[in-house]
């Protein structure tokens, strides 16, 4: 079997017009993911099964959690932990502006009222001040907290700025598997931290997430609560052993995850350890590569810790002479995918309906510099610096390309 592909711009990297191809991210299912994913769909059993048990212990053994509780994806692995917290409906629950819409329609579909807070300027991940002003403000019941483009958030600091204990802090983790708060993983750090699968994520299997804990009654609890609050999930019913009984305890979500998508993640996970090292490579050689040119700020590194790289994310500021929109297009006539992480999510109408137009001025202002250029292991050496020459050359040029 041949390595499966889905990417922004498939096909060969050079193309007739002297451009060359580069994706902004991909997805390569491997040829054993592949095979393994064949075998489950020939098995006869497809759902949330012993594959995905085996998964949840894989998972949990790499990122050095005591618990990993599979689900279909980060964003139900948000709602999932939020619900669990069992809070009053409206409680206010903080978390950062520039974030993923999906994060936030979490906390709506939780019954509990985000509080859209502004980004540290350097990070773009929240910041202790602005915690503290909220917490003071608004007293919240709990915050979901976003390791932006793979950079550590300070978690610690920000629970205790919010002045809750770390089982109400949920870390929205979709881009931070593999990062380090110094020695400590990302998913080990608070009551639950919260993982994507999704097709271009460090670890992609095309759609899923995980929630990893390191308390055992909260692991149990997910484990029914992403099957209806049933007490037997589909293999406790109809496996070998399986009897039709079962209770409801709880309120739950269909959020269960497949054997089929675990049998690809226990494949692709054995892939992780190098993908994680070719992400920081890449990293290192466009740093090299853009340091020189006017108005672009590098992506921050984590003091002590390890950044995951799921995105290499720079910012156009003074001195640099197109605006990041020409920048996109200009990147993409020559064959270059990028894209933008994020828009403020209270630039969205639903949000400014739901929660009025909150003043979050340091994200208004880094959201018109955002570009996030390609970011995947597969990219060679040839693919950034390419990128990185186009940038180059642009930025000479100016307006007038
Ligand atoms: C920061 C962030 N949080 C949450 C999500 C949602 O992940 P999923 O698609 O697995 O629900 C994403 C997806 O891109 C994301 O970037």
């Amino acid at each position: 079997m041949t390595e499966s592909v889905m990417s922004g711009s498939p096909g060969p990297r050079e193309m007739s017009d002297g451009h060359r191809a580069v994706a902004f991210a991909t997805c390569r299912i491997t040829p054993e993911a592949q095979n393994a994913a064949l075998a489950v769909l020939e098995s006869g059993w497809v759902t949330t099964g012993p594959l995905t048990f085996d998964f949840e212990r894989k998972f949990a053994d790499w990122v050095g959690a005591s618990h990993a509780i599979a689900v279909s994806s980060c964003t139900a692995a948000i709602e999932l932990s939020l619900r669990a917290l069992r809070l009053r409906p409206g409680t206010p629950v903080l978390t950062p502006t520039l974030t993923f819409c999906g994060a936030v329609q979490a906390i709506v579909h939780a019954g509990l009222q985000p509080v859209l807070l502004d980004v540290d300027e350097a990070t773009l991940t929240l910041s202790p001040e602005t915690v503290a002003a909220a917490a003071s403000r608004t007293r919240p019941g709990a915050m979901v907290l976003q390791h932006h483009a793979g950079y550590p958030a300070p978690v610690p600091e920000l629970t205790e700025a919010a002045g809750l204990e770390p089982w109400a802090v949920v870390e929205d983790a979709a881009h931070a598997l593999g990062a380090t708060l110094g020695p400590q993983a990302v998913g080990t750090l608070s009551g639950a931290t919260c993982f994507s699968f999704y097709a271009t994520k460090n670890l992609p299997i095309g759609e899923g997430g995980a929630i990893t804990t390191g308390d055992p009654s909260l692991a149990e609890a997910l484990r029914e609560a992403r099957q209806h609050g049933m007490s037997h999930d589909a293999w406790g019913r109809y496996g070998p052993s399986g009897s039709w009984r079962y209770t409801v305890g709880t309120d739950g979500m269909k959020a269960n995850f497949t054997d089929v998508q675990a049998a690809l993640g226990s494949a692709q996970l054995t892939r992780l350890d190098d993908w994680q090292v070719r992400r920081a490579e890449l990293a290192d050689r466009y740093d090299r590569a853009l340091a020189d040119i006017e108005g672009v700020t590098l992506p921050p590194r984590p003091p002590a810790g390890q950044h995951a790289w799921h995105l290499y994310v720079v910012r156009l500021g003074h001195g640099f002479r197109l605006t990041r929109d020409h920048l996109v297009s200009a990147l993409a006539e020559r064959g270059v995918g990028t894209s933008v992480h994020f828009i403020p999510v209270h630039h969205f109408p639903y949000f400014r309906q739901l929660l009025g137009a909150p003043a979050l001025p340091v994200a208004d202002r880094v959201f018109r510099g955002l570009i996030s250029l390609p970011m995947h292991p597969h990219l060679t050496e040839a693919d950034v610096d390419y990128v990185c020459g186009l940038i180059a050359g642009l930025a000479r040029k100016g307006a007038r390309c």
